[in-house]
């Protein structure tokens, strides 16, 4: 797919979501992860030539920009790395990079590496152990055209460091059509890290089939991180490109990110699609996400328990779709209202309605 695309090509409107998401998580986690730690890391894995055919930035520019135009003044050295294994590309990036580098204050670093990815991040993570170095908080961006050259090997060591995190482009629509290709299955076992994929070939219903390959590369990145979020790219035919997966050891981290989804997806179904872009369906349903099945999660879990606010808040970002701020006035000052919950432990003076930290509530 790569050679038929030339060294640069067309940006999809999914791809400049993507950027969009990447933008919004990446402006969010360089403040908090700056502010405790000398030094913090970025890597693209995948890094492209650095800009589309029209002129749009690609994923390098589009992080290093963020970085430069943070309004954070941030103290600690960001190093950037990008990785890209076609030479032409690599050699685009470098120019295009080359172009901006006036610009780029002294604490961010960035340098280009012609190479392939699992490689590139293999030495590295083998230096940083043989060295016995902690390593810095680190994002990786994980943006393969196919699906051969992510073993999950390699995704699955990144994230054992638990300061690290990935954001990986899964192409699902590539791993659907060949995944009954004999030759191909060693590729599979090398992506998915398990054999359990075969179970997908006696799937034949399709929407059953995109979820059940979703859920095994799911389950496969919980065994490595503590939190997985995905978001699903649909394409002008209205079907699944790829699926987005956020994976992370740090709940702040998850939040962050789950926040990024839900401002590209207002809707709250975790999904973007260039059909209804181009159709401006997306803004029918915009404003007013759908907070019902919080409330009905809520009941189903916490009924006749007692929980704090600040471990239901927790749960809501960990085990929902949804996030804090859909949590007190939304849902709670409601439920308070309808007898669902009374509350057994608060600051004296409390308004009904009100949430403050330390509050225990009780579901009835
Ligand atoms: C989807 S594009 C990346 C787009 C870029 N992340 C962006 O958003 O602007 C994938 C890139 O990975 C490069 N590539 C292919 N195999 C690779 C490998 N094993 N390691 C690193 N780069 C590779 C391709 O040449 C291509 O430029």
């Amino acid at each position: 797919m790569s050679k038929h695309l030339g060294t640069i090509w067309n940006l999809d409107p999914h791809t400049a979501k993507k950027h969009e998401l990447l933008r919004r998580y990446f402006v969010a986690w360089l403040p908090i992860m700056a502010k405790w730690n000398g030094r913090i890391v970025y890597i693209d894995g995948f890094a492209g030539p650095g800009r589309y055919s029209k002129g749009e930035d690609g994923s390098p520019v589009v992080v290093l920009k963020a970085a430069r135009d943070h309004s954070y003044a941030i103290k600690s050295e960001l190093v950037c790395l990008f990785v890209e294994d076609d030479l032409e590309r690599c050699e685009h990036l470098k120019s295009v990079l080359g172009e901006m580098s006036e610009t780029i204050p002294d604490r961010i670093k960035w340098q280009v590496f012609k190479g392939k990815f699992d490689e590139h991040l293999t030495k590295t993570f083998a230096l940083i152990e043989a060295q016995k170095k902690n390593i810095a908080p680190t994002l990786v961006f994980i943006d393969p055209f196919g699906f051969s050259h992510t073993p999950f090997a390699t995704i699955s060591k990144i994230l054992k460091n638990s300061r690290c995190e990935v954001l990986i482009n899964f192409m699902y629509e590539e791993v659907n059509r060949f995944l009954s290709l004999e030759k191909l299955s060693n590729d599979y076992d090398v992506l998915f890290g398990t054999t359990e994929w075969r179970v997908l070939l006696d799937i034949s219903e399709a929407d059953q089939r995109k979820q059940a390959i979703h859920d095994i590369y799911l389950k496969q990145l919980r065994t490595a991180a503590r939190y997985v979020h995905s978001f699903e790219m649909l394409n002008k035919g209205n079907s699944t490109d790829y699926f987005l997966f956020f994976a992370t050891n740090n709940l702040k981290g998850l939040e962050k990110m789950k926040e990024a989804m839900w401002k590209v997806d207002d809707t709250g179904s975790f999904q973007f699609s260039d059909y209804h872009d181009a159709r401006r369906l997306m803004s029918l349903f915009s404003d007013h996400p759908n907070l019902a099945p919080l409330r009905e999660m809520i009941v189903s879990k916490f009924s006749g328990t007692r929980i704090s606010i600040n471990d239901l808040n927790d749960w809501v970002i960990a085990e929902t779709p949804f996030l804090p701020k859909h949590l007190k006035r939304p849902v709670l000052a409601p439920m308070e209202e309808d007898g669902e919950l009374s509350v057994i432990g608060a600051k004296p003076n409390r308004r009904r309605g009100t949430f403050s930290d330390g509050t225990i509530l009780k579901f009835a």
